[in-house]
């Protein structure tokens, strides 16, 4: 794991989150939709590498339970940790804000994603068929953070 450094997401970061998510996702969230997510309760957390701004990951509070609601790393910079340890990180963070459990949903077919929410301790409590294009099922996860 090269030189990874990790900082709270800021009120002024949706430029930056919505250019890494156009990196990651076909369908990425522009500025709008991130700033709005931060006005909102949004926390989260962006992953440098060689000062380099490569990832983030954003969650939301509601009671007891956190749901992660987007984890990503940009191309250049994947298969070096960074998924893995902001996912470790959001995971802590929750934690200390007093959540006992983490939720997420992923494509069944994201197989790097569904790697490491395994290798992270998430298990499977259920999905939706066809949830997505091309038949695709989303999967829904939880992860115990006690
Ligand atoms: C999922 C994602 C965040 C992982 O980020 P990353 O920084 O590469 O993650 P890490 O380097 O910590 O770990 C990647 C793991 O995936 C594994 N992996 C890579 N390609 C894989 C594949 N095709 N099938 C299974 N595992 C794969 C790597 O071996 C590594 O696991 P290991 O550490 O046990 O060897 C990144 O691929 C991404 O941004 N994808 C696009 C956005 C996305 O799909 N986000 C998740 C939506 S819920």
């Amino acid at each position: 794991m090269s030189d990874l450094q990790f900082r709270c997401v800021q009120s002024d970061d949706a430029t930056l989150l919505a250019d890494i998510h156009t990196q990651c996702f076909a369908k990425p969230w522009g500025e709008a939709a991130m700033a709005s997510l931060l006005v909102n309760g949004t926390i989260g957390w962006i992953a440098s590498m060689e000062k380099k701004d490569v990832g983030l990951a954003l969650i939301r509070l509601a009671a007891d339970e956190a749901e992660l609601l987007s984890l990503a790393t940009i191309p250049s910079a994947r298969c070096k940790g960074a998924g893995r340890s902001l996912l470790k990180t959001v995971c802590q963070q929750a934690k200390l804000a007093g959540a006992q459990q983490m939720f997420l949903e992923v494509r069944s077919d994201n197989a790097p994603a569904v790697h490491i929410y395994e290798r992270a301790g998430f298990t499977r409590i259920g999905s939706r068929e066809n949830y997505y294009a091309n038949h695709v099922d989303a999967v829904t996860f939880m992860r115990p953070l006690i």
